[in-house]
């Protein structure tokens, strides 16, 4: 063998040994408790052949507690680039099989480099999250690390896609990095977000709590929101990444990809014309209505579990990427609440910045009322949403189905806010308030005074029909311009994808400023 054959040998060795990361004994440790490798999870996401991996053989710099006689190439992170359907993408996963993929400095660094390259080439950033957090031999170099990820992540924000999956441990201080991206996924029953874990917790506050009932998947992606997406598995969680992908453009200077259907554009679905029920107080499902107007009855949902009273997600329409935002009359009457409207304007916020429509269905009876509601900030918690509406410079078509009263009206992108395309079904009431509720505020007095019940009766029947008669339908609302057509339900699949189309092509600026100062 030849020097140069001696060399190449060793390049070989030396990438073999890096592959395996911790060794063949942590690999099946980490197997055992039903987790992949961070390399097998990149070889799931990314197309077969395309990666290209950085700094395999970048070691930590460490010499405290007897870390200068462990070195491992590749430092618990593996990073590089590759294609999800045939788009380009950043990645990085961290190893757990090395020191329980704890984040050093130069490991920080390698997810720092990835980052920048993600940003310069303009190309989605996806982070696999599996790690025991700040490399504690390191101390405040680690902390360091962190922090200069969380600045990127932050530069990044609206310009580049930035995913993270978590798929084991994400503790402490690490969990701001998934926060700070625009989604996150965790898998059910092996993954877990918390900034204390139950023994802290427990030594604080006295209370008993399991990792996941603190911050496994279900807690996230339910009740605290802090998860748009729970896994049943690796494999469905790395499925979800590589769709919710497919809905998006590669930066903020993009358009989403086109993906052409069979679906016709025009079809009529007279379903639509019977699913309004009689009665304004029963429920009918706002996901048929979502399924029924988009390609193919495809819907890919975001927050699926979290606030289900408004629904949120991505679907296409003629081909085209769009964001949908649809109250749901069959949980809570679709009314507005804290959660949904953070919930909503997150996502709104989302599709603004990265150039995808809004199509919004309005059923919303007003905002949740109560104690709890105004004491948890629904005032600041509403405004995010018609905020994130009335800034949004995406085109906007709105389909009122039923109800759409007083605030609630407002907030869900009325024209006023920038609606650009507001249709209305002949079903919708656009009013301050539902009639029964105007009576008795209006004729309260009357009311106390009749002679009797049935004269009371008579007072509240009268003016209930007068009401209804003037607001309890779309056409006030059309007779002054404030929703531009009415148009039968069956049809709206046709008329949102015109509209759109009518719309490719909007341009609208905000006036300059540094930033603007949303409510928080
Ligand atoms: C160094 C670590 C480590 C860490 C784990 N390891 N976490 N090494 N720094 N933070 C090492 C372990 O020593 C072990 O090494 C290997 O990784 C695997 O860990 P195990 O404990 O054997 O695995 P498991 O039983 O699955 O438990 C995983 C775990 C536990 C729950 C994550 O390791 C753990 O509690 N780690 C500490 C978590 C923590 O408190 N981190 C700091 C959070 S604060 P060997 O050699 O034995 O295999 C933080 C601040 C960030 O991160 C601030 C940002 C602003």
């Amino acid at each position: 063998m030849n020097i140069q054959q001696e060399n190449i040998k060793k390049l070989v060795e030396r990438r073999a040994s890096a592959r395996l990361g911790g060794g063949e004994k942590r690999i099946e440790a980490q197997h055992a408790k039903g987790k992949k490798t961070a390399r097998e999870r990149l070889a799931m996401l990314l197309d077969e052949g395309s990666f290209e991996e950085f700094d395999m053989f970048v070691q930590h710099r460490c010499t405290n507690f007897g870390m200068e006689k462990q070195h491992i190439d590749g430092d618990g992170v593996v990073t590089g680039c590759g294609t999800i359907d045939g788009r380009l993408v950043y990645v990085f996963a961290q190893d757990f099989t090395v020191s329980g993929g704890s984040l050093s400095k130069t490991m920080s660094e390698k997810i720092c480099k990835v980052m920048d390259m993600a940003m310069r080439n303009g190309a989605p950033c996806i982070g696999l999250n599996d790690s025991g957090g700040a490399r504690i031999q390191e101390g405040i170099d680690a902390l360091a690390g962190y922090a200069e990820i969380f600045e990127r992540n932050i530069l990044a924000s609206g310009v580049i896609p930035q995913i993270s999956g978590i798929f084991g441990p994400c503790a402490g201080g690490a969990v701001y990095s998934p926060a700070l991206t625009d989604f996150t996924l965790m898998v059910k029953n092996t993954s877990y977000m918390f900034l204390t874990g139950p023994a802290v917790v427990k030594s604080v506050t006295g209370e008993d709590v399991s990792q996941e009932e603190l911050g496994g998947a279900g807690v996230h992606a339910s009740k605290s929101g802090v998860a748009h997406f729970a896994a049943e598995s690796e494999e469905d969680g790395i499925a979800k990444i590589k769709e919710l992908l497919s809905f998006l453009p590669q930066n903020n200077r993009e358009e989403a990809p086109l993906k052409p259907t069979s679906d016709p554009y025009n079809r009529v679905d007279a379903a639509l014309n019977e699913i309004i029920p009689d009665n304004p107080n029963k429920p009918y499902d706002m996901y048929a209505v979502v399924r029924s107007i988009v390609d193919d009855g495809h819907f890919f949902e975001v927050h699926k579990e979290y606030a289900k009273n408004i629904i949120v997600g991505f679907a296409r329409m003629n081909g085209r990427s769009v964001g949908v935002v649809a109250n749901q009359p069959a949980m809570l009457a679709g009314v507005l609440d804290i959660n949904a409207s953070r919930k909503a304007s997150r996502f709104v916020r989302f599709c603004d910045a990265f150039n995808i429509p809004l199509v919004t269905l309005v059923d919303v009876p007003g905002f949740l009322p109560g104690t709890h509601q105004e004491y948890g900030a629904i005032i600041t918690n509403g405004a995010k949403l018609l905020y994130a509406y009335g800034e949004a410079t995406v085109p906007k078509v709105t389909v009122t189905l039923r109800k759409s009263y007083g605030g609630a009206h407002i907030v869900m992108s009325c024209k006023q806010l920038r609606g650009d395309i507001n249709y209305a079904w002949p079903s919708a009431n656009i009013a301050v308030m539902g009639a029964d509720g105007a009576v008795n505020v209006l004729y309260a007095k009357d009311m106390k005074a009749a002679a009797t019940p049935d004269e009371a009766k008579a007072i509240f029947e009268d003016k209930k029909k007068e009401y209804d008669d003037l607001f309890s339908n779309p056409y006030q609302a059309a007779q002054k311009g404030y929703i531009d057509d009415v148009i039968e339900p069956a049809n709206t699949r046709f008329r949102v994808i015109r509209a759109l189309e009518q719309l490719s092509a909007k341009r609208q600026d905000l006036p300059a400023k540094k930033h603007d100062n949303l409510p928080l």
